[in-house]
């Protein structure tokens, strides 16, 4: 049976696109079952209303504090049926109410390496940093900010002079590659966390035929 993903977002909401658009076209065995958001006007909810999809705003201005927003968050996905949320581009810490509630079934996307740039502008900061190789990366959420276990990261070389725009653009690329994927290992009961590492079962088949690859920019000349 497909898993049940109720995707929180704030924003524009393209990693939900890349959600429904994979599980649309039954490459991802999930199925969304509450797009929700904090915010009246995220340009999310318009995109699950273009595909039928139940969609619901707790608007957090409207909470005298972060206790009872949360509380209300709970109840609507608990309604929802869900079985994972998905946080894609949601911009609002959880309480350890609510991450109580969802233990070990909250999935996050950050748009950096992590633990590397963590915090709200992570394309931007690796750019500023100067560092050769940014991605982004998948993780289990807990009670500190893009700390969680890694499920899946994925890396792009920083070409010479990139600033933070651009880097992001090709970075959200990826994030749509990998959320999908490391949700399709989370629908297949794939995935084991022990501690620290997340282990996702036969993964590692696919590195070994892959030889010893490596990422390396500004890239090795002959004979490195
Ligand atoms: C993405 O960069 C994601 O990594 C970050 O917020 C952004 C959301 O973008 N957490 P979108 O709303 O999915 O387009």
């Amino acid at each position: 049976m497909a898993l049940k993903l109720a995707v929180l977002v704030s924003g524009g909401g393209s990693n939900l696109q890349s959600i429904i658009d994979k599980s649309e076209a039954g490459v991802l065995d999930a199925r969304v079952v509450l797009v929700l958001s904090n915010k009246p006007g995220a340009g999310g909810l318009e995109r699950a209303r273009r595909h039928g999809l139940p969609h619901a705003v707790v608007d957090h201005t409207e909470f005298p504090a972060r206790e009872a927003f949360d509380a209300a968050m709970v109840a609507r996905i608990r309604e929802s049926g869900a079985d994972l949320v998905v946080l894609a581009g949601f911009m609002r810490m959880l309480t350890p109410a609510f991450l109580d509630a969802f233990a070990g079934r909250i999935v996050n996307i950050h748009p950096a390496l992590l633990p590397s740039f963590p915090g709200c502008h992570g394309q931007r900061d690796a750019a500023d940093y100067g560092v050769k190789l940014a991605g982004c990366t998948v993780h289990f959420v807990d009670e500190i900010m893009d700390h969680g276990q890694v499920i899946i990261q994925a890396a792009v070389p920083v070409v010479p002079g990139e600033g933070g725009d651009t880097l992001g653009a090709r970075i959200l690329e990826l994030e749509h590659r990998i959320y999908p994927q490391a949700i399709q290992w989370l629908a297949e009961g794939r995935v084991r966390v022990q501690g620290r590492h997340v282990l996702v079962a036969d993964a590692g088949r696919l590195l070994a035929e892959l030889g010893r690859p490596a990422l390396v920019n500004p890239p090795l000349e002959r004979g490195f």
